[in-house]
């Protein structure tokens, strides 16, 4: 980082194969439950972070639009966070390029935060190990702790060693997985999400008589999906994968009034992958805050599985994606 404190992250989205549905804590973002994610080689985000005179006050741009309202306060709100760990009174000047469609259910603020919190400690100049930078990604959104990593991440709700609740919660690596599986990912839509997930997951926790057993069903197959990785098993880590997300979607679909993010056009790519699986072919489906699909197979199977949830999704091109990098500080400034 040169005289200017200037720095730039780059890091990828993560898919959560146990979800994480539900904070205890809305301020510190901590979750009710564990969730076990896979980093992807796709779509990187990457943002420069400028420090600039207080009286300036932060600012930040998207592919090049400014941002306003609620995501230039989401962003404040963390740079404030910034400033007072590392006791510094700087604005921010924030840059972010990101190539995941925004708001789509394909967590473009898990690469967004991550790579934010990468960036903006090196140029408010904290020195954290990738530990404290996934406590620090998770204010910002909770999913976003799981990107500073790579390849196959848990986040502890609550990892029991430490003093506050805060300190508790963080993400780390799955060292112990041995799983290169790809995840073909189906866009059905592209457009804006019918509601944030920060608000749907609220209302949620708040309303839905199914939201109990959501959790209890969240902890056993945050067990389960652990040994499942450590065994290389494919179907097993799909079989739990669906059923998370499936339970996921049911406990909102019973919130009241119901939150719906399936669409008709997820429900035929879900009938393309039963038809996979009935085939003979490995793949199992797992969708977020969307209508998107994204699809667990073998990486030899990946093109026969693209093939098959094209028709279902023909509005964008269908991606197959593997395991990616964690969030990492970039010498290339986001243009
Ligand atoms: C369905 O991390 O976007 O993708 O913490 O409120 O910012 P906030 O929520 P966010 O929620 C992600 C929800 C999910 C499941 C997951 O990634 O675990």
């Amino acid at each position: 980082m040169s005289a200017e404190r200037v720095a730039t992250a780059v890091a990828q989205p993560n898919i959560a194969l146990v979800k994480y549905w539900g904070k205890r804590d809305d301020r510190l973002i901590l979750p009710h439950t564990d969730s076990l994610s896979m980093t992807l080689d796709v779509f990187p985000t990457t943002t420069t972070v400028r420090l600039a005179p207080a009286w300036v006050g932060d600012s930040a741009t998207l592919n090049g639009a400014s941002l306003t309202g609620e995501a230039l306060r989401r962003i404040s709100a963390f740079l404030a966070l910034l400033r007072e760990l590392a006791g510094r009174t700087e604005a921010a000047v924030v840059h972010t390029t990101n190539t995941v469609p925004t708001g789509a259910g394909l967590a473009s603020s898990a690469s967004g935060f991550a790579a934010l919190a990468v960036a903006g400690a090196a140029a408010y100049g904290l020195d954290l190990d990738a530990t404290a930078l996934s406590r620090l990604a998770r204010r910002g959104s909770g999913s976003a702790c799981r990107s500073i990593h790579g390849g196959f991440v848990i986040w502890y709700a609550d990892a029991g060693a430490g003093v506050t609740p805060d300190l508790r919660s963080y993400a780390e690596p799955l060292g112990e997985a041995r799983l290169d599986p790809a995840l073909v990912i189906a866009s059905v839509d592209t457009g804006p999400k019918v509601a944030s997930s920060r608000d749907a997951m609220r209302h949620t926790v708040d309303t839905s008589p199914l939201y109990r057993a959501w959790t209890d069903a969240c902890r056993a197959d945050a067990v389960d999906m652990r040994a499942a990785l450590r065994r290389g098993d494919l179907d097993a880590v799909g079989e739990i994968a669906e059923r998370n997300a499936l339970g996921m979607h049911a406990t909102m679909l019973a919130a009241r009034p119901p939150v719906r993010y399936l669409s008709p056009a997820t429900l035929a790519v879900l009938d393309a992958v039963e038809q996979l699986r009935c085939d003979g072919v490995s793949a199992y489906a797992t969708m977020d805050a969307g209508p998107n699909v994204k699809v667990l197979c073998h990486r030899a199977d990946a093109p026969v599985v693209a093939e098959a949830v094209r028709p279902a999704a023909p509005s964008a091109p269908v991606v197959i994606a593997g395991r990616g990098r964690g969030a990492r500080l970039s010498t290339e400034a986001a243009p």
